[in-house]
C-alpha cells in the first residue's frame, strides 16, 4: 500500500514538524507550499533531522488547475494533511476575502479531488478557537461551537462544516478534524522551528524575541481576569507532540480504524497555564529575567481554554509528553540558534 502523504503547508511551523514525524514512521511526505509564510531552507532542516529530503512542489493551492494536476500526477497519494492556510487573526479582520479564499477555497479544491478517488484520507488543521469562551473547563469535543470572533476563526468553523457535509455524501472519504490548542516550541535538534514574519502576535515567540533582544518589552494583556493570577489561561502544547498526533490520526485512517468517516479530536496537554506562568517558565529555562509590563486586555481574548484530552488519549492512543518547561526550552534554543546568540 502507498505510504505517500500530501502535506500542504508542509514547510510551515506545524507542517514541518509533522513531515519529520511522518518520515520517522516510514511515510513518504510530499510537500506543497507556496512559501507565503515559510522558506525553502526548512527542507534542509528536515533533511538534517531525518536524513531524508521530502519531495517539494512549490505552487499556490489557490490555483485550482494546479491542484488538479497535482492529484493526476500523484495518483498514489494515500492521505492528505492540510495545514496550508493564512493564520493571522488581526489580518483576517482587515482582509476577510483573503482568508475565505485561502482557507476555504483551497479546502474545497482539495476535497473536490479527493472525492474522485475510490478511497481517500484527509486531516484538517482546526483550532480550539471554534469553542470561543467555553462554559466548562476542560473543553471536550462536545462543547458547543460558539460564534467566531474573527474571519480566521470562522474559516475553521466553516471548514469543519464543509468537510462534515462532504463526508456525509462521500463514504469513500474519511476525515479527521484536529482542534489544536496553543502549539509552541521547536524540534529539540533546533533544525526547524517557528519563523514568525514581522512582530509576533502569539505569546511564546514574542517572549523569546524579547529574550533575544529583538523586542524591547512584552506586554501582558490584562491581569484582572477571574483566574488565579489575573492573566489568561491557555493550553500550550509542544509542536513535536502535536506533530505526532497527526501521524496517529493518519494511521487510524489509513488502517481503516476510524469509527465514522468524520471525526473530531482536541489536541492539547489538558493543563492550563497562565501568561505569568509561561513567563516564569521562560525565566527558569533561560536563566534570564524577562522585561514585561502589564497592559490593557486584548480585544477578543477568551479568559481560559484548556483541553479535555481523553478522546485523543483513548481513541488515537496519543498523549502529549512534554512539559511547559521542555517546550519553552526548545523554543528558546531555537530562538538563540536563529539569532546566533
Ligand atoms: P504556518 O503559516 O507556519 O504554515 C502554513 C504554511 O502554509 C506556510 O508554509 C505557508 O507558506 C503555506 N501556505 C499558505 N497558503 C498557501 C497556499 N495558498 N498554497 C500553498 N501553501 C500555502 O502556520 P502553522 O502555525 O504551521 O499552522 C498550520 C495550520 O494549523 C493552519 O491551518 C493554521 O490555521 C492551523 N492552526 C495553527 C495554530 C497555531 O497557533 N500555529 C493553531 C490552530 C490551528
Ligand atoms: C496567548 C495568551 C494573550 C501576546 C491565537 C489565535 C488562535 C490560535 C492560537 C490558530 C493570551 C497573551 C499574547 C502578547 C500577551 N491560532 N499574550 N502578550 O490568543 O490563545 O490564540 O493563537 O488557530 O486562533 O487567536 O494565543 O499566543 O496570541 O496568546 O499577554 O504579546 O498570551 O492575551 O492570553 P491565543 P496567543
Amino acid at each position: 500500500m502507498s505510504k505517500k502523504i500530501l502535506v500542504t503547508g508542509g514547510l510551515g511551523f506545524i507542517g514541518s514538524h509533522t513531515v519529520v514525524e511522518l518520515q520517522n514512521e516510514g511515510f513518504e511526505a510530499v510537500i506543497v507550499d507556496n512559501l507565503s509564510n515559510s522558506s525553502e531552507k526548512v527542507l534542509d532542516g528536515i533533511f538534517a533531522i531525518t536524513g531524508k529530503r521530502p519531495i517539494f512542489e512549490k505552487f499556490d493551492l489557490r490555483d485550482k488547475q494546479k491542484v488538479q494536476n497535482f492529484f493526476e500526477k500523484h495518483k498514489d497519494v494515500a492521505g492528505v494533511i492540510h495545514f496550508a492556510a493564512s493564520k493571522a487573526v488581526n489580518e483576517s479582520v482587515e482582509e476577510p476575502l483573503l482568508y475565505y479564499e485561502n482557507n476555504l477555497g483551497v479546502l474545497t479544491y482539495i476535497l473536490q479531488e479527493l472525492v474522485k478517488k475510490d478511497k481517500s484520507n484527509f486531516i484538517f488543521s482546526s483550532s480550539c478557537t471554534v469553542y470561543g469562551q467555553a462554559d466548562e473547563m476542560p473543553i471536550t469535543e462536545n462543547a458547543p461551537v460558539k460564534p467566531a470572533e474573527s474571519p480566521y476563526g470562522n474559516t475553521k468553523q466553516v471548514g469543519e462544516e464543509v468537510i462534515k457535509d462532504t463526508c456525509k455524501v462521500n463514504a469513500q472519504l474519511a476525515a479527521i478534524a484536529l482542534r489544536y490548542f496553543n502549539p509552541i516550541g521547536a524540534h529539540p535538534s533546533a533544525e526547524i522551528g517557528e519563523l514568525p514574519i514581522g512582530v509576533p502576535q502569539n505569546l511564546v515567540p514574542y517572549i523569546t524575541q524579547t529574550g533575544a533582544g529583538l523586542r524591547e518589552q512584552l506586554s501582558v494583556f490584562g491581569d484582572d481576569y477571574p483566574t488565579t493570577d489575573g492573566t489568561c489561561i491557555r493550553d500550550y502544547i509542544h509542536v513535536v507532540d502535536l506533530a505526532k498526533a497527526h501521524v496517529a490520526a493518519m494511521k487510524r485512517l489509513v488502517e481503516g480504524k476510524n469509527d465514522s468517516n468524520y471525526e473530531v479530536f482536541n489536541l492539547g496537554t489538558g493543563k492550563g497555564s497562565s501568561v505569568l506562568e509561561v513567563i516564569k517558565s521562560f525565566e527558569k529555562v533561560s536563566g534570564a529575567k524577562l522585561n514585561y509590563k502589564i497592559a490593557p486586555r486584548r480585544e477578543g481574548d477568551v479568559i481560559q481554554a484548556y483541553a479535555d484530552t481523553k478522546k485523543a488519549n483513548n481513541i488515537l492512543g496519543w498523549k502529549a509528553q512534554s512539559t511547559l518547561d521542555e517546550a519553552m526550552a526548545s523554543a528558546w534554543t531555537w530562538e538563540k540558534k536563529i539569532r546566533n546568540i
